[in-house]
């Protein structure tokens, strides 16, 4: 028997009774994926009354009506609606109340997970008395929430120690990662995992039994012995904690405080009981929501949204071309990183290099790329296989004329990358894009020797290729805008998130960087140390520090780019003597084992290298840190600012998440835009001035940025 009631209009909730279960399917109209908001609660309201009145009723099932996403979190933009710590902490109230009655519903409710569950829809599950979860590659469970600058607001910090052990949720709740369907079934976060084609069936008989007796509900397991011992008593337990808050303070610095409220309210319901740690964990998500680390957080989160809807070029955007065969040239640690990510996404690669022991080197790399994969579990020997089949090598053009994109990874020399887009050219289709990978030649300069310039763009990524999230798209004003949506979305078909600048040297990213590098090259020309600049950038927000980046990146990379753009913008970005004398003793950073910093045979970094003083000349002396962060980080943003000025950027919001995704601007302060916006154009513009009048031109205020501040506008 089955009676359906399907919800009218407007509905997120619909349900079936099939025989004596209850299946309520969530599935918000409209919308691709599912997400909880407020005007929800009546609906599940309906559902608990209507569970309550009918007798006949044994079990529910919950589950998403989308084909592959179960809860995506709560809606995010009806939460920025809220602009006061008391709303907020009454919003998380109204979500823990409804799923404590969820939890204490007259009968079982079974969670049938299929996609992501993540944030509130895996508190919502969490809630349920049973979870069942598929066995599919989609399917990921996570408590997100410090991404987000916030933490758990459903009773998350509460529920999941209790299910899975206090250890194993701290890890979940404090990073935001997310667990896959076999993890989560070893370490209990779901009782049950199944073929996606049988989910509902097995969760309609799991309700059937959970409420009629014949099935117990599964108990948290006991998480090993170690574990038993730290985390079943309070002594065990303050050992976890100081643990994780020491681990927080290492990884963020301080400037993230969302996992360390989250802390707190796990720690909460360990010393006041859970509906004591529920009324802390509401109103600490409540104090999270108004913090700027959130705001500038939340708007990273929509602003990268939004680029995923950008085609890359204003309306209209012509259709792109689908990239099903792609030639790389050059095998090098670009070329290789770029073909393995490719050959991920199905796409026939073709690597070309100078000779076979390159060729051998970038396949070694690429399979290096693919079995760190196959090691962590996240694609199968199969996969393994199979990807790497995709990939072909050749010395000469060979494959070359059926490729839809050509992708050159050569030596940064315009001489070389002349000379092999004049041999591609004739091999290659007419309609074939052909993307330079290049960090710093203006690909207008490239360009100047093609016969389809129409076909040429930049296609920057960042290294290493398989991990960095941005790639920068570079068109000239030669660039067909079919040439450039094409590229931007097989860009984004790679994972990435994808910005279109307009050409110019050092395009956006390099540029902004090398401003900044260029001055922490100065400070050392006046005596600052490596270690005082590299800590007080890191101590701003940035990952590692400038002088440890430009031994990464490759001093003698970073002295090519540096000449490129002193060339381009006069003293400006002039490279300091420091960096000159450095460059000239041929060091070459971590590859070499030799920079500015030790490095071991595996590559590990030490102490500062002192002979490097030596090299420098001068006296060391104190410069303050406040002064090492503001000289460098305002030589990137007055730069940034330029790029927006100048139409090198499209938008500040494009800026931001270039500065963030590409170059290490520290997330929590939002980008160069918007740290501009939050200190105020005004301020910055006087600052500008003060470092002007002692190191003219450098700090040259942007016009752009001293008309802001006349008329005391802001960028968003
Ligand atoms: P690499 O030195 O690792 O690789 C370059 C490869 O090009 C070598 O294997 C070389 O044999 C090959 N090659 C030289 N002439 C060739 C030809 N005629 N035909 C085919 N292959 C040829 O250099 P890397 O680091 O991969 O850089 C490549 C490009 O990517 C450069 O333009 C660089 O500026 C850019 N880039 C580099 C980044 C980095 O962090 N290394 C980041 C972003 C861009």
């Amino acid at each position: 028997m089955s009676d359906e009631t399907r919800a009218g209009t407007g509905q997120t909730l619909s349900t079936e009774l099939v025989d004596d279960v209850l299946v309520v399917t969530i599935d918000k109209p409209g919308e691709a994926v599912n997400t909880l908001s407020t005007n929800l609660l009546g609906e599940f309201e309906g559902v608990f009354l209507r569970v309550n009145e009918d007798v006949l009723i044994k079990g529910v099932v919950l589950i998403s009506g989308k084909p592959d996403g179960f809860i995506a979190g709560a809606d995010i933009e009806q939460f920025l609606e809220i602009t006061t710590a008391a709303e907020a902490e009454r919003v998380s109230r109204l979500g823990q109340d409804l799923l404590n009655r969820m939890e204490k519903l007259r009968v079982p409710v079974v969670a049938a997970i299929h996609g992501a569950c993540l944030g509130g829809g895996l508190e919502t599950a969490l809630a349920c008395r049973y979870r069942i979860c598929t066995d599919h590659p989609k399917t990921s469970l996570a408590l997100p929430e410090v991404q987000l600058g916030l933490i758990p607001g459903m009773g998350g910090t509460q529920r999941l120690p209790r299910r899975v052990g206090l250890q194993a949720a701290l890890d979940m709740i404090l990073t935001g990662r997310a667990i896959r369907a076999k993890k989560a079934l070893q370490m209990g976060l779901v009782d049950e995992m199944v073929h996606p084609a049988i989910l509902r069936e097995i969760a309609i008989d799991r309700a059937r039994g959970l409420g009629d007796g014949t099935r117990k509900a599964s108990r948290p397991s006991n998480h090993g012995a170690t574990s038993l011992l730290l985390e079943h008593n309070p002594i065990g337990r303050g050992v976890v904690f100081k643990k994780a808050r020491a681990s927080v303070m290492e990884k963020t610095h301080g400037h993230y405080p969302a996992p360390l409220a989250a802390l707190e309210a796990v720690q909460a319901g360990y010393s006041r009981g859970v509906e004591g740690g529920l009324r802390e964990e509401s109103r600490l998500f409540g104090e999270m929501a108004v913090t700027d680390v959130s705001h500038q957080l939340v708007f990273l989160f929509f602003a990268s949204n939004s680029l995923k809807k950008d085609p890359g070029v204003d309306a209209p955007a012509p259709p792109p071309r689908p990239i099903k065969k792609l030639a790389v040239m050059g095998a090098g640690f670009m070329g290789a990183g770029i073909a393995s990510i490719a050959v991920q996404q199905g796409t026939l690669v073709r690597l070309k290099d100078t000779d076979t022991a390159r060729i051998g080197k970038g396949f070694a790399a690429i399979a290096g790329v693919l079995k760190e994969r196959f090691t962590r579990r996240q694609i199968t020997r199969q996969q393994f296989d199979d990807y790497l089949s995709l990939v072909g090598g050749t010395t000469d053009y060979s494959g070359f004329g059926s490729a839809d994109l050509v992708i050159e990874a050569v030596f940064e020399d315009i001489a070389l990358k002349h000379k092999v887009l004049e041999e591609v050219e004739p091999v290659i289709n007419d309609s074939t894009i052909y993307a330079s990978n290049t960090s710093t030649i203006p690909i207008g300069r490239i360009a100047e020797v093609a016969q389809r310039p129409d076909r040429v763009l930049g296609m920057h990524f960042f290294s290493p290729v398989h991990r960095m999230p941005l790639l920068e798209v570079i068109v000239t004003p030669m660039t067909a805008p079919e040439a450039t949506v094409s590229a931007v979305a097989y860009g984004k078909k790679l994972g990435k998130t994808v910005i279109v600048v307009n050409d110019g040297p050092g395009f956006y990213t390099t540029r902004t960087l090398s401003a900044y590098m260029n001055e922490a090259g100065r400070l050392l020309d006046e005596g600052a140390s490596i270690e005082s600049i590299d800590t007080a950038l890191v101590d701003f927000g940035f990952p590692v520090g400038p002088i440890t980046l430009l031994d990464e990146v490759g001093i003698d990379v970073g002295g090519k780019v540096g000449l490129v753009l002193a060339e381009a913008f006069g003293p400006r970005m002039a490279p300091s003597d420091a960096m000159r004398r450095v460059v000239s003793t041929g060091r070459t950073g971590r590859k070499g084992g030799k920079g500015f910093y030790r490095y071991d045979e595996s590559g590990t970094k030490g102490q500062v290298d002192d002979s490097i003083y030596e090299l420098i000349g001068g006296q060391r002396r104190e410069i303050p840190a406040q002064e090492i962060v503001q000289r460098c980080v305002l030589a990137m943003v007055n730069e940034a600012v330029r790029c927006l000025e100048e139409g090198i950027l499209r938008s500040a919001r494009d800026g931001d998440i270039g500065a963030v995704f590409g170059i290490g601007f520290p997330p929590f302060r939002g980008g160069p835009f918007r740290y501009v916006d939050s200190v105020g154009a005004h301020r910055i513009v006087e600052q500008l001035e003060e470092l002007n009048a002692r190191f003219q031109p450098r700090f040259e205020p942007a016009q752009l940025l001293i008309e802001m501040a006349r008329a005391r506008r802001s960028f968003y």
